[in-house]
């Protein structure tokens, strides 16, 4: 009887065979997420005891100096070990002077952070739009970006990040040569140690928007297609990717994660350097929007994207979802 279904049966593989119990899963699971590979975006304003809720990112606020200590006793706690600091200018003008000035507000948010907190690594995001009155990356002349005007004051952000105590600047603006120039700037000032981390490829993307209604950072003329990348072009992007790496970029990344995970998994066949994906705004609020209508299950969906991003080759991944993440992971 036995001897006669077998013979029926085509022989085939039991892959249930190692899902049968959570046990097992356990042993065979190929990506774990863990606190240390979370970066966590912080946005930080002037002013006082203020935590201002960031309407289209729940759970996200505009943090004052004075509010960082605890949140870098909490991160600590959770076990995430690293930051990503953006900030909101006093005033914006024309060429973005708050984002490279000394006691501009990423400048003071370095120096208290790294006060309460010297084993949490502080990443800074370089770019003007955040400061820029016209809202663009770099500098306008004749309705146009400039690109090698823009580079000098991306390299003076970069500078004064790194003398306020960073511990990695990572350019976001998307200017060709910035990471030279910046690399050239931190080494002629004596800030050879100081790292960069490369937005190497990063899209014209539409998943930004909640971020640029918390920054306040949306172009007030045309977009940012002249500089971000084309969503459609993956060839251009490991070509952006290998560019940086040659310019002297210490660490690289794609940006948004989830839409871009053949550019992740690429960019890990490719490239010997610690690579970073982004899981950017609009990832996180369709998440958040799901989870609050009720129809996702927020920990479980959040985890799988991040897990996804992981398994596609991030070393390190950029999320809103950190705190949350390590808590469910860890
Ligand atoms: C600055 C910058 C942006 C983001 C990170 N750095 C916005 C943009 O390029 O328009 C987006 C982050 C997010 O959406 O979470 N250039």
């Amino acid at each position: 009887m036995v001897i006669e279904r077998e013979l029926l049966l085509p022989s085939f593989r039991r892959f249930r065979r190692l899902r049968r119990t959570e046990t097992l899963r356990a042993l065979v699971r190929e990506t774990r997420l863990e606190p240390t590979d979370f970066i966590y975006p912080l946005f930080v304003t002037h002013g006082k005891g203020l935590r201002e809720p960031i309407g289209s990112m729940p759970g996200q606020f505009r943090l004052s100096p004075d509010q960082l200590m605890a949140e870098a006793h909490e991160l600590r706690s959770l076990g995430v070990r690293a930051v990503l600091l953006f900030g909101l200018p006093a005033a914006k003008d024309e060429v973005g002077s708050e984002a490279y000035a000394d006691d501009g507000i990423v400048q003071q948010a370095i120096t208290a952070f790294k006060d309460a907190a010297p084993d949490i690594a502080v990443f800074t995001d370089v770019c003007l739009c955040e400061y820029t009155s016209h809202g663009h990356c770099g500098v306008v002349h004749g309705g146009e970006v400039d690109n090698d005007a823009s580079l000098e004051l991306l390299a003076r952000t970069a500078v004064s990040h790194a003398r306020a105590g960073a511990d990695v600047v990572a350019p976001s603006d998307m200017m060709d040569g910035r990471v030279a120039a910046i690399r050239a700037a931190l080494d002629a000032e004596g800030l050879a140690t100081t790292p960069i981390l490369a937005y190497a490829a990063k899209f014209a993307s539409a998943f930004y928007g909640p971020f640029r209604e918390a920054v306040d950072s949306a172009p007030q003329f045309g977009d940012r297609r002249g500089y971000q990348m084309d969503p459609a072009n993956g060839r251009e992007a490991l070509a952006e990717l290998m560019e940086d790496a040659l310019e002297g970029a210490d660490m690289l990344m794609v940006k948004p994660a989830l839409p871009y995970l053949d550019l992740l998994a690429a960019a890990r066949e490719m490239a010997d350097r610690p690579l970073a994906a982004y899981q950017v705004s609009g990832e996180y609020a369709m998440l958040k929007a799901a989870a609050a209508n009720g129809w996702l299950d927020e920990r479980a969906a959040a985890l799988e994207a991040l897990t996804s991003i992981k398994r596609a080759g991030a070393d390190l991944i950029i999320t809103y979802y950190a705190k949350e993440a390590a808590r469910w992971a860890g």
